[in-house]
């Protein structure tokens, strides 16, 4: 038994609604576990010790939408999109095009990169999608590469229908739920679908979401981020875990979401890098809705790994508190992921915890750009 005490903590934020916010606090944790939380005059000694300088201390953010798993970039995407064009869900073909040419050296080096930087900027629990193979043998081998990182694996053969197939999509649809899936499953927790135009019709995603619950996965969708296309109305239909970016939502999808299990992952680094209107997260709280932040790290609309700015982005552009904003990135992904042991810093949860370089957690809004997160301590379980 090992224990560690964090001490001298200007801000703790639990997410814990017996514990709350404390100031002057102390934590320890006991074999990669929350074992004690309370006032740092009253706190017992433990094995070592970590000085937090009077910081605030948060929760290890919980990213649950990434799409880490590829291989080269969109830059040029980028720069036609910044000189005026629009995002177009085409442009996954290309990365799909560099992914099948990688080695699986090449894709575990840059999966390892893309980790080291989650964690350097507190994201110490995160999901990684496959869909930029789009083929049985390599959507399979991003599953079983993202797996060596990670137990929030998803399988998202359906992203788009690739080139090859542009003129029988049936014939996809079927791959995708038939021997893709099959491949796949063994590696994946998750299925996913990208439900929106330019993707899969809610039809199509229905059938393939039915699919993956058949072999054992459970369902999360995106949703609704080109237009207002229904997805968010399968994902309560289906009581999938999350339905994410939610661009263009109605009030009465709002309302069926909140009566829902269903959490609505905002994606505000989507918007950000295409340019496109934010949705107004004060609507999503007014209803009642259960929201996550995630960082939707992907080569094309998101090439964003920061959770402290896409906090800072739903503060300032969606109208999050800068509570609501951290909440959401931490406790708010632990609910969209369906984990209970992260998120928070309660009794008994995993002992990921962030030091931040600010004495209180609202300058990761005030301070966007800055480095803030100055030590990232994370559960050995
Ligand atoms: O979440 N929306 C679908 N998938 C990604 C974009 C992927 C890409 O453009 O490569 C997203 O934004
Ligand atoms: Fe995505």
């Amino acid at each position: 038994m090992s224990s560690t005490l964090v001490t001298n903590i200007g801000q703790l934020l639990t997410n814990d609604p017996t514990i709350g916010t404390l100031t002057d606090a102390a934590l320890i944790y006991t074999d990669g576990k929350v074992s004690w939380v309370g006032s740092k005059s009253q706190a017992p000694s433990a094995d070592e010790r970590i000085d937090a300088d009077g910081a605030s201390v948060i929760p290890g953010f919980v990213d649950s939408h990434t799409h880490a798993a590829f291989a080269g970039d969109r830059l040029n995407d980028f720069l036609a999109r910044i000189a005026g064009t629009t995002y177009a869900t085409g442009g996954i073909n290309t990365t799909v095009s560099a992914t099948r040419g990688a080695s699986d050296g090449a894709l575990r080096n840059h999966l390892e990169n893309v980790v080291t930087e989650f964690t350097s900027q507190g994201i110490t629990t995160f999901e990684i999608k496959s869909g930029y193979g789009l083929d049985v043998e390599t959507e399979t081998r991003l599953l079983r590469l993202a797996k060596e990182f990670t137990d929030e694996t998803t399988f998202l053969g359906a992203h788009v229908v690739p080139k090859e197939f542009a003129s029988n999509r049936r014939d996809y649809i079927d791959l995708v739920r038939g021997a893709m899936l099959d491949s796949a499953a063994p590696y994946a927790k998750w299925i996913d679908v990208f439900c929106d135009s330019g993707a899969f019709t809610p039809d199509e995603a229905r059938e393939i979401i039915l699919a993956g619950s058949q072999k054992g996965l459970l369902g999360r969708l995106h949703g609704n981020q080109m237009g207002d296309t229904g997805g968010v109305e399968l994902a309560v239909e289906l009581g999938v875990a999350s339905v994410d970016h939610c661009t263009h939502v109605s009030d009465k999808a709002l309302e069926a979401l909140a009566a829902s299990q269903t959490v609505a992952t905002l994606l505000p680094g989507a918007e950000f890098s295409t340019r496109s209107t934010y949705p107004d997260a004060r609507r999503f709280f007014a209803a009642g809705v259960q929201v996550a932040l995630a960082t939707d790290f992907n080569p094309g609309s998101s090439y964003i790994a920061s959770m402290p700015f896409v906090i800072a982005i739903a503060v300032r552009d969606m109208f999050f508190s800068p509570e609501q904003a951290v909440v959401a990135a931490t406790l708010g992904g632990a609910h969209a992921l369906r984990r209970t042991d992260v998120g928070h810093l309660g009794i008994g949860a995993r002992a990921d915890v962030v030091i931040l370089d600010a004495p209180s957690f609202e300058y990761l809004a005030y301070r966007p750009g800055s480095q803030l997160i100055k030590q990232v301590l994370v559960a050995n379980p």
